[in-house]
Formats: structure tokens, sequence, C-alpha cells
């Protein structure tokens, strides 16, 4: 499974440091190529021998690898190498110093020149990874796009109980193994997914809509594809371009032809997402040519547009994932349990409009998810992208999870 994948780990002073060795040796068993690079205070708590002799490779701790021959590492080509950068133990202080930028050793210039995923498993005394500035900067993490595996509870070195053991090399050698399924778990499966605002015309000059720019769907349309899935996106009126191979777009207008879009395509997906704002209500009789202003009241009759994910919930498919937004002014919480509930939801993504820098047009959001199972997960504020490739993750996991039971 791991056969060939290159994972790049960055090793911090912590006394879980010791557990790097049996992460090692457990990926060079599963034939994954493993580079250490380690910063100057893991050097305290095990040897460069011991890791190098793991992973068959010297370790790396400094840009001059030999300071007589001028050789030197070069942390832009370790960067572009490695499939996955580990940060293993990660620090407070390395915490802190990714969160903002500081470039003052041969791990912080790799983290800094990656281009590929970066995880990061914390390992710190519990005050220290309570603190509001250990959470401040895991959050600035997760919001630049790194994944976390988070410290355990248990007993920690210090002989105090609570959060901050570091996952064990069983655990993070799980994690890794997760990861890279799910990065190719989308393969050949097919997402349906609706973006965007509808526009239910008044007359051929007026309409009803909503403030929905279609970022958030946009966004998901491009992580699905990018995880492997053909992606058929059904598009109210927006002013974006998506353009990738596996991201079939459909146009609509209306409610009535998102509806109609998304009922002869939903039996063939394997993952629906319900993220239109789709207008609840449409003017009962369009009129054919402008309304005049003739009256001093006007009266318009509305009809109410059909609810396509409770349509789409009703039938569901055993297999099939299903996943919906909410957007609420007030009790966000119980109406977006409520919402899960009456439309079938495996997954319900609550937007909170309270926050700055969330909701509509924003290219940032904050948003809560919460699963049929009763997991609930809040994610920091973080661009529409970060939301939208953790939202694809947790549908992959629910893919292969149905997978397993149907
Ligand atoms: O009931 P409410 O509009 O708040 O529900 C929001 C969820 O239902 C979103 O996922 C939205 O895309 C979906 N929805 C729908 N058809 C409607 C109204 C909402 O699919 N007519």
């Amino acid at each position: 499974m791991l056969k060939g994948k290159k994972i790049l780990i960055g090793v911090c002073g912590s006394i879980a440091a010791y557990k790097i060795a049996g992460l090692v040796r457990l990926l060079v068993k599963q034939e994954a190529e493993v580079q250490l690079i380690m910063t100057p205070a893991a050097t305290h708590f095990i040897t460069p021998l011991t890791l190098a002799t793991l992973s068959r490779k010297p370790v790396l701790l400094d840009y001059i690898a030999n300071p007589h021959t001028g050789e030197w590492n070069n942390h832009v080509a370790l960067g572009l190498w490695a499939d996955l950068l580990l940060i293993a133990p990660a620090s407070a202080h390395t915490l802190a110093k990714m969160a903002h930028g500081i470039c003052d050793n041969l791990l912080m210039a790799v983290y800094l020149s990656a281009r590929c995923p970066v995880a990061i498993a914390p390992a710190m005394d519990v005050d220290m990874w309570l603190h509001p500035s250990t959470e401040r900067n895991v959050n600035q993490l997760q919001a630049d796009g790194c994944h976390l595996i988070p410290p355990q509870e248990g007993e920690l070195a210090s002989g105090l109980y609570g959060k901050g053991r570091m996952a064990e090399p069983e655990q993070l050698l799980e994690w890794i193994s997760n990861f890279f399924a799910i990065g190719s778990m989308l393969e050949n499966k097919t997402v349906l997914l609706t973006a965007g605002p509808t526009i239910e015309p008044l007359d051929p000059v007026r309409y009803i809509t909503n403030h929905s720019t279609g970022k958030m769907g946009y966004a998901l349309a491009n992580a699905f594809a990018q995880a492997g899935a053909q992606v058929q996106l059904v598009s109210g009126p927006v002013h974006l371009n998506l353009q990738h191979y596996r991201v079939k777009t459909i146009p609509v207008t209306t409610a009535r032809q998102m509806y109609e879009a998304v009922s002869s395509h939903w039996a063939q997906a394997d993952v629906i997402v319900h993220s239109a704002a789709v207008a609840d209500y449409a003017p009962a009789s369009p009129a054919t040519q402008k309304i005049k202003k003739t009256s001093d009241t006007f009266w318009l009759e509305l009809t109410k547009n059909p609810d396509i994910a409770a349509e789409i919930g009703k039938q569901l498919l055993p297999w099939q994932v299903h996943v919906g937004f909410a957007l609420e002014t007030e009790n966000e919480e119980t109406n977006a349990q409520e919402k899960m509930k009456r439309k079938n939801f495996d997954l319900i993504v609550l937007n909170s409009l309270n926050e700055q820098g969330a909701g509509f047009g924003h290219s940032t959001n904050k948003v809560t998810l919460f699963f049929r199972d009763g997991r609930r997960e809040a994610l920091p504020l973080m661009t529409k992208a970060n939301v939208a490739r953790i939202i694809v993750e947790r549908v992959a996991q629910m893919v292969l999870a149905k997978k397993h039971v149907v």
C-alpha cells in the first residue's frame, strides 16, 4: 500500500521523538521511502545514527551537509521529492514558527518550500497544548492547509495527565495509510454537486435570488475532482469558471431546472452534495411581458419550489453519501441537526453568518460539520479551498465505510 511512497519526516525536540524510530521501521517494512530531517533540538532526544540506520538514509540536520566540500541539502528539491511531509513530533516551538513562516533551520525551509501535503503530529505537555497561543497556531496551520494528527490523552512525560501525547507509531502509520488511500479513493466515483444561487423570474426583466456566489460549491467541485472523482456540477448562475477535465458543468437558472437536472443524475452518483442556495419559493406565474407599475401596492404570489435535497433523501440508495449545507441566523445547531434528519443527510455543513470572513462572497469560511452518527467537528476560519479539502476527506471516509456495510 505504501510501496514507493516518499515520506519526509521532520523530527522536533520532544521526548516523543523516540517513537519515530518505531514509525520509521513500520514504514520501511511497507517499502515506503523515508527521509528524515531533524531539528537541532531533536538530536538531544534520539540520535541521527538510530534514525539513519532504520531509514537506510543519512539523516539531514543542516543546510550544509559537508562544510569541507560545500555539499548542501537542497530544501526545495526535498519539498518537491516528497509525497507527504510529516512533522512528528511537532513541538510547540516548531508549530509557532510554522504558523509565522520563521525560517531558521533546514526543516523550516523544507516546510516553507514543500508543495506536497503536510501533516503535523503535535507532542507537548497538557498546559502547553491547551495554551491559547498553541491553539491559535494550530488553527492557523489548519487554515494554511496542514493536516492535524491530534495528540492523545494520557499520562505525559511530566507526570501530568491530559492531552498532549503524540499518537503512537501504529496510529501514525494508520493515518498515513488512510491519507494515501483517500487521495485516490474517489477514483471511479461520481459526485453530483449543486452550487450557486437559483434565479426565479418575475418577468423577463426582474427576478428573485439570493447572495450566494457559488464559491464554496466550486471549491468543493474542484477538491472532489482533485481526489479523483468525476464531478457533475449543477450550477446556478455564477461568475465563476472551473476548468477541470473531471468536472462537467450543467448550467441551470431556476430551482425547478436544478431539481430536474439532479433528478436525472442522482441515481448514478456515489456522493450527492447540495451546496446550492436554492430559492424556497418562485413567482407562481411569471409574466411574459415586463410588469407595469400601475398600482400603489403589488401582490406577488409565490409557490413553493421542490426541496431537492429532501426529495433525494427520501430515495437515497444504501451506498450513497448524502451531504447538505445549512445557513442559519438563529438556533444554528438545533436547526442544522433537524435539517440533517429531515433531509436524510450523512453530513451537514453549518455555515456561520456571524463570523467575520465567513459566508457569502468571502474566500474564507468557518463551518461546523455534523455527522449522522452524532459526531461534530468545528473547523477554524480557513479558505474555502481548505474547507472543501476537509469535507472531501470526510466524505471519502464515509464512502469507504458504506462500501464495507453494503
Ligand atoms: O431548508 P434549507 O434551504 O435551509 O436547507 C438547506 C439544504 O437543502 C442545502 O443543502 C440546500 O442546497 C438544500 N436545498 C435543496 N432544495 C431546496 C432548498 C434547499 O436542495 N429547495
